[in-house]
């Protein structure tokens, strides 16, 4: 199985028609930064001038939505443990007003579904009409045994709603 991570749209859509062309194997797995927090993703980085092309943008959720046989994987859902840790400032990509309100939403749907932050984020990745598979890492047993068992916690239709209705990075550029 091929795959490819932080790459533009458009280039794993010409890679796949020219593989597809030549009658070879195509990416079938994408790798990407995703998480609930939204990001500004125009800043400039060292792999492009143009903004960041490792975060999985809208560009890149409407490509897998309209080919669902592609395997998304978000790598880095819980920020490095920034939700939840003070040691772990987040960057000034996630500086917008939106921030806020986002981790507002998420702290009000862990404590009503009786989970914890990092779980409600990991679930949400997990259950989306995009859904993901989230590349978590740990440094220890416990925080391994929190983050599998997100994948009991299903989000019901209003605790997703919640999430989803809170403010996205568009509302602080
Ligand atoms: N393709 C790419 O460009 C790319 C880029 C980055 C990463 N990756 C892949 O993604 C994998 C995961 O990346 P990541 O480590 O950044 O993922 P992550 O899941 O966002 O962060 C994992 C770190 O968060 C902390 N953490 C985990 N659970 C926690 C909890 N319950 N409470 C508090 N802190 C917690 C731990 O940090 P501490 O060690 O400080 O406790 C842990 O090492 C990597 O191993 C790599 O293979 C790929």
């Amino acid at each position: 199985m091929l795959g490819a991570s932080n790459h533009w749209a458009w280039r794993v859509e010409r890679v796949r028609t020219l593989a597809a062309a030549a009658g070879l194997p195509g990416y079938e797995v994408l790798q990407y930064h995703h998480t609930y927090l939204r990001q500004r993703t125009d800043l400039p980085t060292l792999r492009s001038p143009d903004g960041d092309l490792g975060v999985a943008s809208g560009d890149l959720l409407s490509y897998l939505r309209e080919e669902p046989r592609l395997t998304p994987v978000a790598y880095s859902p819980l920020l490095g443990g920034a939700y939840v840790r003070s040691d772990k400032p987040l960057g000034p990509e996630f500086d917008h007003v939106g921030t806020p309100a986002r981790r507002a939403a998420l702290r009000e749907v862990a404590a009503d579904a009786g989970a914890t932050v990092n779980q409600v984020v990991l679930a949400w990745l997990m259950g989306g009409d995009v859904p993901m598979i989230p590349l978590v890492g740990a440094s220890s047993v416990a925080q391994l045994e929190e983050s599998l068992a997100a994948v009991d916690l299903e989000l019901t239709p209003g605790r997703r709603a919640r999430l989803d209705a809170a403010g996205g990075s568009e509302a602080g550029l």
